[in-house]
């Protein structure tokens, strides 16, 4: 499956196909099964300081327990992803601080969760999200990814400058394509006139590669994740499929990802990417 492996804000990944923040990933155990069941990336669950019961979507048992499971992956040579919620921009800067004192290779910081909207308002202005995520740059060494709010009011051309300027790395996009799009996947075209089709491929169309992007939302299949890429993802997370299937639908869609590649001439995931035209 070389056809898939990728980089990701510098960091080499034996596949471009990842499991979301949150399903199956708040555990020690599950933690430990998607690591040992795919060969790519594994993603921890967002987490806080000192965990949290509420909301249901964020419970997790704090920034200690997560460090302390990627020192035991980290020497195995396991590429970790670790997410960060917090209340306050000083709780998320030390998270972010202690994860990547863990040895993680890239942090994401999930500022798009509604709880940490309300706590925080990092979307408000472009001048209030370079104060947060300007501040866990200068602490951090590790590359950055910022999850976005899939109804970002802020222009997309001026968040990839913000991005670009810190640096962050990447930017995590909704993957929210029309149910009703036509694409042949081979010759790599969409139906009708040329527009943006998600959020994924409206940032793809403002950072033109300056800014690297994951695709999140709906990718249960090598056929979605192949998508994904061809509006510009350069790699693609995986949340639902992993609570109805397992940890093993990570290595299916990839299976499934590669031989596309294979059945439509393409030696790497890298020659698709942003490659979709209109007819
Ligand atoms: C049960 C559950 C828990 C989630 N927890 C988190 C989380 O902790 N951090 C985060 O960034 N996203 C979280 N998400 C959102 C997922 O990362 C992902 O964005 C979402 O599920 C969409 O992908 P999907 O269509 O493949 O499910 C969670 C989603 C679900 C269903």
């Amino acid at each position: 499956m070389e056809r898939t492996v990728i980089t990701l804000g510098g960091v080499l990944l034996n596949s471009s196909v990842m499991n979301a923040s949150g399903p199956h990933s708040a555990e020690r155990a599950e933690i430990l099964e998607l690591a040992n069941a795919h060969r790519g990336a594994v993603v921890f669950k967002s987490c806080n300081q000192f965990g949290l019961d509420a909301p249901d979507n964020l419970k997790n048992r704090g920034v200690e327990y997560f460090a302390d499971i990627a020192g035991d992956l980290v020497p195995r040579g396991k590429p970790i992803v670790a997410s960060v919620v917090g209340e306050t921009d000083d709780e998320i800067v030390r998270v972010a601080a202690t994860l990547d004192l863990a040895g993680v290779k890239l942090i994401e910081l999930n500022l798009a969760d509604d709880f940490v909207q309300k706590a925080v308002n990092p979307f408000a202005s472009l001048e209030r999200l370079r104060q947060i995520v300007g501040r866990v740059r200068g602490e951090v060494q590790t590359p950055l990814a910022l999850k976005l709010p899939p109804k970002l009011e802020l222009p997309p051309a001026e968040v990839v400058e913000l991005c670009r300027s810190l640096p962050l790395q990447v930017l995590l996009c909704a993957n929210d394509l029309p149910k009703d799009l036509e694409v042949d996947l081979k010759a790599a075209i969409a139906k009708g006139p040329e527009r943006a089709l998600s959020q994924v491929h409206t940032y793809r169309r403002a950072a033109m590669g300056a800014v690297e992007i994951v695709a999140v939302g709906g990718i249960n299949s090598g056929r979605d994740a192949y998508l994904a890429h061809l509006t510009g993802a350069n790699a693609v997370q995986v949340g639902s499929a992993l609570i109805k299937e397992g940890a093993g639908a990570l290595t299916r869609i990839d299976t499934e990802l590669d031989d596309l590649l294979g059945e439509y001439g393409h030696a790497s995931v890298n020659e698709i990417v942003g490659s979709l035209r209109f007819s």
